[in-house]
């Protein structure tokens, strides 16, 4: 190689190294979850900042995490906690990543499970760098209301959850875009974000 391509690729290299690779994951059996990815990975104006790498892929299908400098990863909150694919793929992640996650969940918004949810997510990566979360009302299914209302003991959180219809909505898609964009900034500010 001649001392003009060596200085090429190393600047290709330099380059390369300092752009910023986004992952958004999540998992998401009826689409409430995977609406919101959406909206946070198109909310990730990268060109705007001269960084071009973000991909959308779900949790199951993520291969390696260890390229990502910054990933969102979202879940539904069952049973006041995180589904078991998105633990195993948090407990995956390398020590000093930079994570943020969100949920959906038919719980009003102010309430005790989505905050349980988060914090247990929060306990798995406890070596990540947690740069926030954002959690929003996700519509629950007929079949899982209706399961609900026929037991006593559930009846009252079947009424709450049926309140979510409708969810996430347009207001909430939006409120997902100001938490990427806000995430990334703060990203952004970490000195050693580039680096490996
Ligand atoms: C098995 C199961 C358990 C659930 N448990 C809770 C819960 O504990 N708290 C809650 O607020 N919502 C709960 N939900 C509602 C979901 O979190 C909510 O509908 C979510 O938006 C579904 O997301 P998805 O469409 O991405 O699958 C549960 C739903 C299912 C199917």
């Amino acid at each position: 190689m001649n001392g003009y391509s060596a200085n090429v690729l190393s600047c290709v290299l330099w380059e390369k190294e300092r752009l910023m690779k986004i992952l958004v994951t999540y998992y998401s059996k009826t689409g409430n979850t995977k609406a919101v990815a959406q909206a946070i990975y198109d909310a990730l104006d990268l060109k705007a900042l001269a960084l071009e790498d973000k991909e959308i892929t779900p949790v199951g299908e993520v291969d390696d995490t260890k390229e990502y400098s910054l990933i969102f990863c979202g879940f539904p909150v069952y049973a006041h906690s995180v589904p078991v694919p998105v633990q195993n793929f948090i407990k995956t992640l390398k020590p000093g990543t930079n994570l943020a996650l969100f949920s959906t969940h038919g719980s009003k918004t102010d309430g005790q499970m989505p905050k349980e949810a988060i914090h247990h997510a929060v306990g798995l990566a406890k070596d990540a760098n947690i740069l926030g979360s954002f959690t929003c009302r996700g519509k629950v299914a007929s079949e899982i209301i209706d399961d609900l209302m026929s037991k006593p003991e559930h009846k009252a959180w079947a009424l709450e959850a049926q309140s979510a219809q409708g969810h996430p909505d347009q207001a909430d898609l939006e409120d997902a875009h100001v938490f990427a964009r806000g995430t990334l900034k703060k990203a952004i500010g970490f000195k050693d974000f580039t680096k490996k």
